[in-house]
């Protein structure tokens, strides 16, 4: 039985064959942000929308230092046709890795699997909750956790956007409100003391004492320092 994962956790470590070669996950991740998204089945409909949606997003992910690899419960030689018809469907070029698990090994690691029914017997073999969504920094701590069901295509723009948002609150002393977008105010952190907020945020509002808002600071460049 594989131990529960929450945010915090350390992505554990599997070796796997993928349409891009034999990986070791870790090696993989290296110094990178890496988002792991997961699919039950090959050939599966929604599943085929999510592929192509990430693989005509994937330049936005490089430029924030993330790699992208998907994973789907059968054959790397059954992804191989898939990814044909994902780029076909799409007019993708889907050019990220796809791990072959058809032992539900890594699905069984990251704590996708049915907990009432490992053997999934119960959907006609079908895992319907290997539909997760992990966000792992280069720490290889995980920092999002999303599952989604079988009848939900998921949303890439908000993938993209808490990147934004965890690599924004890593880098200055902010969290994000509802709906955040970049460019938008952002939250003082709590652990930010009123004195040293108006040195790192010089406007920044308090609207109450427990939520303060200000601009993300501009960036100093070494032409402005
Ligand atoms: C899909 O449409 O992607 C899907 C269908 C059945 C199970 C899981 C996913």
């Amino acid at each position: 039985m594989a131990s529960a994962l929450r945010l915090g956790s350390t992505a554990p470590n599997f070796k796997a064959e993928t349409t891009k070669g034999p990986i070791d996950f870790h090696e993989f991740i290296g110094d990178n942000w890496v988002v792991l998204f997961s699919h039950p089945e090959d050939y599966t409909p929604v599943c085929t929308t999510e592929l192509g949606a990430f693989a005509k997003l994937e330049p936005e992910f490089t430029k924030r230092g993330v790699k992208l690899i998907g994973l789907s419960a059968n054959t790397i030689d059954s992804h191989e046709g898939w990814i044909k018809d994902i780029d076909e469907i799409s007019g993708s070029k889907l050019n990220f890795p796809i791990i072959g698990d058809k032992e539900r090994k890594v699905a069984l690691a990251y704590d996708m699997i049915d907990h009432q029914d490992a053997t999934n017997v119960d959907s006609k073999g079908i895992a319907f909750t290997i539909r997760s969504v992990f966000i792992i920094d280069p720490k290889k701590t995980i920092r999002l956790i999303l599952s989604y069901p079988a009848s939900t295509g998921r949303n890439t723009a908000e993938v993209l956007r808490v990147v934004d948002s965890l690599q924004t609150g890593d880098k200055h002393r902010i969290t994000t409100p509802i709906n955040w977008v970049p460019g938008d105010d952002v939250i003082v952190h709590p652990s930010v003391k009123n004195e040293e907020a108006k040195e790192l945020f010089p406007d920044f509002k308090i609207v109450k004492p427990y939520l303060r808002f200000t601009p993300l600071p501009k960036e100093k460049t070494s032409a402005s320092a």
